[in-house]
C-alpha cells in the first residue's frame, strides 16, 4: 500500500502487525504469561488452550504473551504454527524443527527424523503456539510435543473442543491443559481505544475524529480485524477522492468492503474440503446436512466423514461468517453468507 495523505504508515494495519501495548486483555495476558512463567525458571510451561470468536485478539495475545518471554529469556526457543495451512503432523513438525532448532530440512523428512532432530538440538525448555489447532488433521502431533523433553504450547482454536479426545487415554493422563482462556467478542470502547491507537501509528495526525472511529466500532460487532480493517478501508477511500480526512459518509462504505475483504481473504485459505463444500453451496443454497454432504462427495476426491465435516469444516465455515445455518422444523439449512453483497460490488464496478 502506498502511504498518502492520510495514510502514513500502511504496515500499521496490517494483519501480522503486533500492536503494543495489548488493548483491553490484560487478564487474558496474565494467564497466558504465568503459563509460560515456568520457562523463566528454565522449567517447562504449562500448555494452554485460547478459545473464542473471531478477530478477538487470541493470536494477537498468545504472540505477545511470547515477545514478554523473550524479553525476560532472551534465547527462548519458540515457534509459530498454523494448523489449518500446515495440518499434518509431518508439516506441524517440520515448521517446529526451522523454528527451534534452525534446522535446514528436505521437504520429506520421517516423522521420526524430525522429533530426533527438535529433540537433540533443542536447548532449554521453549514454547510453540498452534493457531488453529482444531484444524490438525489427528492430534498425535500433541503426543509427539509432549515427548519432547522441555516443550510446552498454546492452543488456539475458535471453539471449546477437547484436544486430547482422539488421543487413548494413557496419552492423556499425562498430556496436560493447565490453563484455559475464553475470549469474548470486544464492547464498542474497547475497539475504539483499538482503532485510535491505530489511527495514532497509521495515519496522519487529524486525518480521523473520535466520532468516526466510535462510529467503525459499533459497526463491527465486537471484531478488531473487521473494524481495523475497516478504517485502513475507510483511509484508502478518502485518499483516493483527494481528501486528508475521512468523512463520515464513507463510513458505511468502508465497513461494507472491509468485510468483503476479510471475508475473501478467508476464503483463500480454505482447504480443498472447506473450498469444495463452499462450492457446492455457490451453486445451491439452503441444502441440509445431508444434500451438502452428498454433493461435496461428488466434488472431492478424497471426502472426509459426514461426522467429521459437522464437526470441523462446518463450524469452520460458520466462525469465518462464511456460511449461514438456518435453523428450520429442527433441521439445520446451509447458505452462503455475503453472496448478494459481492454481486452488488461485481456490478457496481
Ligand atoms: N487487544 C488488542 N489490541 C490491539 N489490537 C488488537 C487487539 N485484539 C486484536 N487486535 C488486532 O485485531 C486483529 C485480529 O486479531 P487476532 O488476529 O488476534 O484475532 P483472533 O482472535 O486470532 O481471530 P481469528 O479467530 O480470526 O484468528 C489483528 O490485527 C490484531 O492486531
Ligand atoms: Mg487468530
Amino acid at each position: 500500500m502506498t502511504d498518502s495523505d492520510v495514510i502514513r504508515d500502511g504496515r500499521i494495519f496490517g494483519d501480522d502487525h503486533l500492536p503494543s501495548p495489548i488493548v483491553g486483555r490484560n487478564s487474558h495476558m496474565n494467564e497466558v504469561t504465568n503459563a509460560l512463567a515456568p520457562i523463566e525458571d528454565g522449567l517447562r510451561a504449562e500448555n494452554c488452550f485460547l478459545f473464542g470468536p473471531s478477530g478477538v485478539g487470541k493470536t494477537t495475545v498468545a504472540r505477545a504473551a511470547v515477545r514478554e518471554l523473550r524479553q525476560e529469556v532472551l534465547e527462548v526457543p519458540h515457534a509459530y504454527v498454523n494448523c489449518w495451512r500446515d495440518y499434518t503432523r509431518n508439516a506441524v513438525l517440520e515448521q517446529l524443527a526451522r523454528d527451534l532448532v534452525g534446522a535446514a530440512l528436505p521437504r520429506s523428512s520421517s516423522t521420526s527424523r524430525l522429533i530426533d532432530l527438535i529433540t537433540n538440538n533443542l536447548r532449554g525448555p521453549g514454547v510453540v503456539i498452534l493457531d488453529e489447532v482444531d484444524q490438525l488433521r489427528g492430534t498425535e502431533v500433541l503426543y509427539d510435543l509432549h515427548d519432547i523433553h522441555g516443550l510446552s504450547w498454546i492452543g488456539i482454536a475458535n471453539r471449546e473442543v477437547d484436544l486430547l479426545a482422539d488421543l487413548d487415554d494413557r496419552i492423556t493422563s499425562r498430556i496436560s491443559v493447565a490453563y484455559r482462556v475464553r475470549f469474548d467478542t470486544y464492547g464498542e470502547d474497547t475497539i475504539t481505544k483499538i482503532l485510535t491507537r491505530r489511527a495514532r501509528g497509521g495515519l496522519n495526525p487529524g486525518a480521523v475524529n473520535e466520532d468516526i472511529l466510535r462510529r467503525i466500532a459499533r459497526l463491527s460487532e465486537g471484531d478488531a480485524r473487521q473494524a481495523i480493517t475497516a478504517l485502513r478501508v475507510g483511509a484508502q477511500m478518502a485518499s483516493r477522492e483527494g481528501l486528508s480526512t475521512i468523512p463520515a459518509r464513507l463510513v458505511d462504505d468502508a465497513v461494507a468492503d472491509a468485510e468483503q475483504e476479510v471475508r475473501q481473504k478467508t476464503i483463500s485459505k480454505l482447504n480443498t474440503h472447506q473450498r469444495a463444500l463452499y462450492e457446492v453451496l455457490a451453486e445451491e443454497d439452503g441444502l441440509i446436512q445431508k444434500e451438502l454432504y452428498a454433493r461435496y462427495q461428488e466434488t472431492h476426491d478424497d471426502p472426509v466423514t459426514l461426522r467429521y465435516l459437522r464437526e470441523n469444516h462446518l463450524p469452520k465455515l460458520d466462525h469465518y461468517n462464511l456460511v449461514d445455518v438456518e435453523q428450520r422444523g429442527g433441521t439445520k439449512r446451509y447458505s452462503l453468507v455475503g453472496v448478494d453483497s459481492q454481486d452488488d460490488t461485481l456490478s457496481k464496478s
